[in-house]
């Protein structure tokens, strides 16, 4: 069955922040929120300047935050029951132990670099997207850090500015060499909607979510250990497609192009390529399915993009091929693997009526086929981050 979203934990969260940090008037914090997200369609083409078809859900981080007296960082985990204290203006890198607060130091760090004098500040962090399911939990953990800490320190930054700069921390201090899309959408998410953007000029157009359809998100709860390495590996892998074609990114290159000159890439690298300019392909046509209510070719394109992930971009497994399998019910409109690969979750479009059964369903099947017991959310899409009053 499907999980009920817990409501938003920001009064919960001032509670248990006035019990840490005090509770006087003058330390009250701001909560600022920032949203997890689906991808529809367009798996590995933002790093490649290509399309991506995504949507901010109703899981999301939640920063409080007060400014402190002096230049530190104390911040309180509510997800792991930690507290850590940071001085970003002491230099050097992250942490080694790959610890959660290199993403709160990394952002401190560079906004202070990109001419922010954020001052100190007491954080408290909260959330609901699953940790590592390829629902952008860090993307979330990011913005709403970047946010609280800009909005504590008295400075308004361009959306467009937080969302590179929680990027460059994800490279910088994480050591994931991702694409714009999962902060970009925790930043310009639209209720209701979900988004055609294109990676390369960043422009984008909003997509209405039919009122008559549901998203599934299964969680298949496995996260194989090779998903950091592959990324960065795959990412490699396209960027010398992109030298052997002689082009600044396989953007350049059209589904009619590649069909001609495949033939100059060794074989491993042409596959990645494929699905890259297929998928860019499919990404721009399943945004214009969904807007002329075509849910046959949407679901065939999303079967496809599956495919493509599975057999050439080889970042899929057996759980998520399980799940994707599960899915063959009656009202699902399409469903596929999604985010970076290796475990994580599935997005499945469902046609409103059918959402809990189909959902009730596709777990049972999962757990006949794997023993896992998975984590189903029905979700909704809503708009990116922002304080909540
Ligand atoms: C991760 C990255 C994104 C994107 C996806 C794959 O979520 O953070 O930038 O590359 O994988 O589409």
């Amino acid at each position: 069955m499907a999980e009920p979203i817990a409501a938003a934990p920001a009064e919960a969260l001032r509670f248990a922040f006035a019990e840490r940090f005090g509770n006087a008037a003058s330390s009250a914090p701001r909560v600022f929120r920032a949203p997890g997200r689906v991808n529809l369609i367009g798996e590995h083409t933002d790093y490649n300047d290509g399309f991506v078809m995504p949507a901010a859900i109703n899981l999301a981080t939640w920063t409080a935050a007060a400014p402190r007296a002096d230049q530190r960082i104390v911040v309180v985990s509510r997800s792991f029951y930690e507290e850590a204290e940071l001085d970003p203006a002491e230099s050097g890198g992250p942490r080694e132990d790959g610890h959660w607060s290199n993403f709160v130091l990394g952002v401190a760090r560079l906004l202070r670099g990109a001419g922010f004098a954020i001052g100190g500040a007491n954080l408290m962090i909260d959330s609901t997207v699953p940790l590592g399911s390829g629902l952008s939990s860090s993307a979330a953990l990011e913005v709403s850090v970047a946010l609280a800490l800009l909005g504590v320190s008295g400075f308004e930054a361009d959306r467009l500015e937080v969302a590179r700069l929680a990027q460059r921390a994800e490279h910088e201090y994480a050591g994931a060499r991702c694409g714009l899309m999962d902060q970009f959408t925790a930043c310009f998410g639209r209720a209701g909607h979900t988004m055609l953007l294109d990676c390369q000029s960043l422009a984008y157009r909003a997509v209405p979510l039919p009122n008559s359809t549901r998203l599934v998100v299964a969680n298949t709860m496995v996260k194989h250990e090779l998903a950091a390495g592959e990324y960065n590996l795959r990412r490699a892998d396209c960027e010398e497609a992109a030298r052997l074609f002689g082009v600044p990114s396989l953007r350049a290159i059209s589904p009619a192009d590649f069909a001609r000159r495949q033939g100059e890439l060794p074989p491993a690298i042409r596959r990645r390529a494929r699905h890259v300019i297929t998928e860019s392909a499919r990404t721009v046509e399943a945004a214009a399915a969904l807007e002329r209510g075509d849910f046959s070719r949407l679901g065939e394109l999303m079967a496809a993009s599956h495919r493509s992930l599975r057999d050439d971009f080889e970042v899929s497994c057996t759980e998520l091929d399980a799940m994707v399998g599960a899915a063959r019910l009656d009202g699902v409109i399409g469903a596929r693997m999604m985010g970076g690969g290796f475990g994580g979750c599935t997005i499945t479009l469902v046609e409103a009526g059918a959402a809990s059964e189909v959902s009730r369903e596709m777990a049972l099947r999962y757990h006949l086929a794997t023993g896992l017991e998975p984590q189903m959310y029905e979700c909704t899409a809503v708009d990116g981050a922002g304080e909540e009053r």
